[in-house]
């Protein structure tokens, strides 16, 4: 740490803190402290309070609280050591003279920050040399044009086995240093060492103020043995303390009107970034590996709930899951997150080439609380059906709050969680509810069919029938339909999906498209209102097939000893294999025609062998109430 504490406190003991505040803020004297409105947030009455005694603020609409030191960094996004500066000046204290073994480490470090810079330099011309062709090819193939290269400082690793080494030597550098700066790869046997990136694009990675610490470097060849290649952890670079785009993202936040787009977004790749910021939002990345501590703090001095998305794949799940439980304990006022993982195996790169940036921009306006998101997936580890289950889920629930190390916060967690467990299963009892008889009251010896707005259990022949008198809207999707507007809570996590590819048929997506819009503007959507709200826009005929395609197709209705939680895991697990259908044919139909244009058959092969089960998994009934057991 280049400032002791007796310089810190030096500072603070010269300067009294409601001076300091009072020149942004408007302070009124108020006993022993000072109230002024929050410079934070939008407030009427005053809840910043200041108070020079303890040298500290709290300010209560946003949970900010600080020393003067926080102040600056909070209102004016200045590091650490730029407030120390300004503050010492402002205290007419000379800066410390900074001792002689951290400044010859600085002064190394600057040194290799020099060499990375010549690197990224001589990588963006080589992108422009005849070597470059591939690399070009491929980014333009990509859809990102010349114009935005110099933006993202894009470059072109070429191929030879020391090009960059030698380039650099010339300039005068040393191999020692520029293994030190992660570019040169030291064979274990002692050999001569070569260039890390052969043959890739490069990704200049920068700190938050801009300097070069690393790159990342991606294969063009799809065969290539590692996608992405990250520079290692140097003196430069620590990988857990950087995020990709940071500083580009600041500017990006600053030049926005406050309440405009969707805040800081954390995205899962090179890619994303880059996509995510020619479209105006403001999104960062870590190098392929969770959210560290320290990347969470870096993140919420932007924004207090940065928002975290992630890929619509099995990785990006788990990757949400992880970020959860990193997350939790560190949790507290303005130190939260929101979660949104995108429909369809695709990422903000692909939904932003596909669908345009209102669609990513939905997504992320529809990402969850972090206490909901916590909630759905506790919720949906497993079958609720049992007493035994559903107290697992009580305890789970119980456990995670209790996770998180703010007493305040956990306290909150805990009743908000037990809440939202407790209004699934009153929503179960609610009356003219198709499970109402469950758990419980209607046991397996005392059936007493099913109430009265239920159709019967469709026959063999029924289904034939069905068939005949089908109203053009498929049998599942309809089914999903019907369930969704009866019981909207299942919608939460699949908004954006439900945007981008309504139910599974083309027939229902004005419909999907107008539920996502009610529910985008309406925080509690209940039955009653959606239903109210879809007849008066014209959509009761519709409603009316979607009814009569579900129960004569045989459509699944909740068995007996289903109870509505369980209902709700199969409804997600349906929902989210027609949507894998969707975005299959989606593919599947971009595949042929980039075959055409000389693009792999292997892929296309994949892709119809994954879309062929799944539809036999449709066909044979597996999709719907599947056996929701893990
Ligand atoms: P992705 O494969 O999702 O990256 O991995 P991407 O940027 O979307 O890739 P393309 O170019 O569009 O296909 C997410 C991140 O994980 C890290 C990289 O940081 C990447 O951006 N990663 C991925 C690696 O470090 N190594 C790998 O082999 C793959
Ligand atoms: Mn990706």
């Amino acid at each position: 740490m280049r400032f002791d504490d007796r310089f810190l406190d030096e500072i603070k003991s010269r300067l009294r803190l409601s001076d300091v505040i009072g020149k942004s803020v408007k302070l009124r004297r108020q006993g022993r402290e000072h109230v002024g409105l929050s410079p934070f947030t939008k407030e009427r009455t005053p809840s910043f309070f200041v108070n020079d005694d303890k040298g500290f603020f709290h300010d209560f609409s946003s949970g900010k609280h600080g020393d003067l030191i926080a102040f600056l960094q909070e209102t004016e996004r200045l590091t650490f050591v730029e407030a120390v500066e300004r503050l010492a000046a402002e205290a007419g204290l000379a800066l410390p003279e900074p001792d002689p073994r951290a400044a010859a480490e600085d002064k190394k470090r600057q040194g290799l920050a020099d060499w990375l810079e010549s690197a990224a330099a001589w990588f963006e011309g080589e992108l422009r040399r005849p070597g470059g062709q591939a690399a070009r090819d491929y980014l333009t193939g990509r859809g990102l044009p010349e114009s935005d290269w110099g933006r993202f400082r894009l470059g072109y690793a070429p191929a030879g086995r020391t090009a960059l080494k030698d380039y650099l030597v010339t300039k005068g550098a040393r191999p020692d240093e520029l293994a030190d700066a992660g570019l040169l790869i030291v064979p274990e046997d002692g050999g001569a060492a070569y260039d890390r990136f052969r043959d890739r694009i490069v990704f200049p990675i920068a700190d938050g103020r801009g300097r070069m610490v690393s790159f990342g470097g991606r294969a063009m060849d799809p065969a290539a043995r590692a996608k992405y290649l990250n520079g290692p952890d140097t003196a430069l670079f620590d990988k857990g303390r950087v995020l990709y785009g940071l500083a580009e993202a600041r500017r990006l936040l600053h030049a926005a009107a406050p309440d405009a787009g969707a805040g800081l977004v954390v995205v899962e790749g090179y890619m994303d970034v880059i996509a995510c910021q020619r479209a105006g939002v403001a999104a960062v990345a870590s190098m392929g590996t969770a959210l560290t501590e320290a990347q969470m703090e870096l993140l919420w001095r932007l924004d207090p709930e940065p928002t975290l998305c992630f890929d619509g794949d099995r990785a990006g799940v788990l990757a949400a899951s992880r970020a959860i439980d990193r997350a939790l304990p560190l949790l507290g006022a303005a130190r939260s997150f929101r979660l949104c993982t995108l429909a369809g195996g695709r990422d903000p790169d692909d939904v932003l080439r596909e669908d345009g940036p209102a669609a990513l921009k939905a997504a992320l306006a529809g990402a969850l609380a972090f206490v909901d998101a916590l909630f759905a997936r506790e919720r949906d580890v497993g079958a609720l059906d049992t007493p035994e289950r559903r107290s697992g889920l009580k305890q789970r629930l119980r456990s995670a709050a209790r996770t998180i190390a703010d007493a305040d916060l956990a306290a909150a967690y805990k009743d908000a969680l037990l809440a939202r467990h407790d209004a699934m299963f009153a929503t179960a009892a609610a009356p003219r509810r198709p499970w109402t008889a469950l758990p419980g009251s209607r046991g397996r010896g005392g059936r007493r069919g099913p109430p009265p707005d239920l159709p019967a259990p469709p026959t063999p022949e029924g289904r034939a029938a069905a068939k005949r008198l089908a109203v053009g809207i498929e049998a599942v999707p309809a089914a999903l339909a019907r369930h969704a507007i009866a019981d909207p809570v299942v919608l939460e996590a699949h908004l954006e999906a439900l945007e981008a590819r309504g139910f599974g048929d083309p027939a229902l997506g004005d419909l999907a498209r107008e539920i996502v819009r009610l529910r985008l503007s309406c925080a509690h959507l209940d039955s009653d209102t959606l239903r109210r709200h879809l007849a008066s826009r014209g959509f009761s005929a519709l409603l009316n097939d979607i009814d009569r395609a579900a129960t004569h197709a045989g459509a699944p209705f909740p068995k007996d000893d289903v109870t509505l939680a369980a209902v709700r895991s199969q409804w997600s697990h349906a929902f989210e294999v027609l949507n894998r259908m969707a975005a299959l044919e989606e593919a599947l139909t971009a595949a042929k025609q980039d075959l055409a244009g000389g693009a792999g058959v292997s892929a296309l092969m994949d892709l119809k062998t994954e879309r062929d089960a799944l539809r036999r998994a449709i066909k044979t009934g597996q999709v719907w109430l599947p056996d929701p057991a893990p």
